[in-house]
């Protein structure tokens, strides 16, 4: 049990935000509101961090896998399932994005809000950083990502993948398009200092 420093709330929900694990922001609130999760959906929620976007999703999903590399965010996103409810649909795994997983195990719906800020830290020192780095360039996870969440998806699967314009959001778009991913910005909100966030979805 990790005792939480913070309580966030989003529509009827709660979630208690653990030591060493993200606390839900801007990105987070606009993936949440335009979350589109099909009823009976097989949802992967990829670095859940406390928990939120999986544990909304789970309200209409067949199951949600919540994953993420910080054994905090494992621990803590249990909790908040606990405390918000969850009926029976959630499990859980650490793991670094999705190479625990075998190979057959496949989704209709894949939730990623990406770390993706650029920086020059290459080693991490708390697994806080692991929430936001994303290397020089910000696509080390992001460009890791795209080609795995493609192995795993089911015939007409979908992913919602939240990235910033700091981080070459064509590229993103191209790197789908030669997984065989049609992809396209489903929403955008602009932030402070000429940054925006966007909400892409791609599907098979
Ligand atoms: C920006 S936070 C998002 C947290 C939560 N989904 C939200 O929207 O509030 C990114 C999350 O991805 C996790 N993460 C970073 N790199 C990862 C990796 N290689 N594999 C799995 N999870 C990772 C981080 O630990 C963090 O919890």
């Amino acid at each position: 049990m990790h005792l939480p420093i913070k309580r966030v709330c989003f529509q009827n929900f709660v979630f208690d935000i653990t030591e060493e694990v993200f606390e839900p922001s801007e990105d987070s609130f606009l993936f949440a509101e335009n979350l589109d999760v099909h009823k009976g959906d097989d949802v992967l929620d990829l670095g859940t961090g406390c928990g939120l976007l999986g544990i909304l999703a789970s309200q209409n999903a067949k199951h949600v896998l919540s994953v993420d590399i910080n054994p905090y965010a494992i621990c803590c996103a249990k909790q908040n399932a606990a405390l918000n409810n969850v009926p029976d649909n959630m499990s859980f795994l650490r793991s670094d994005l999705l190479t625990a997983l075998t190979t057959d195990a496949l989704f209709d719906l894949i939730l990623f809000n990406a770390p993706y800020l650029p920086t020059e830290l290459c080693e991490f020192k708390t697994w806080l950083e692991f929430a936001w780095a994303g290397g020089v360039t910000g696509r080390d996870v992001v460009d890791r990502f795209i080609p795995q969440a493609a192995a795993h998806l089911k015939p007409l699967g979908r992913v919602f993948l939240l990235q910033s314009s700091l981080t070459d959001l064509e590229l993103t778009l191209q790197k789908f398009c030669d997984c065989g991913l049609t992809a396209a910005v489903k929403v955008e909100s602009k932030l402070p200092f000429f940054e925006s966030i966007h909400l892409i979805e791609a599907s098979l």
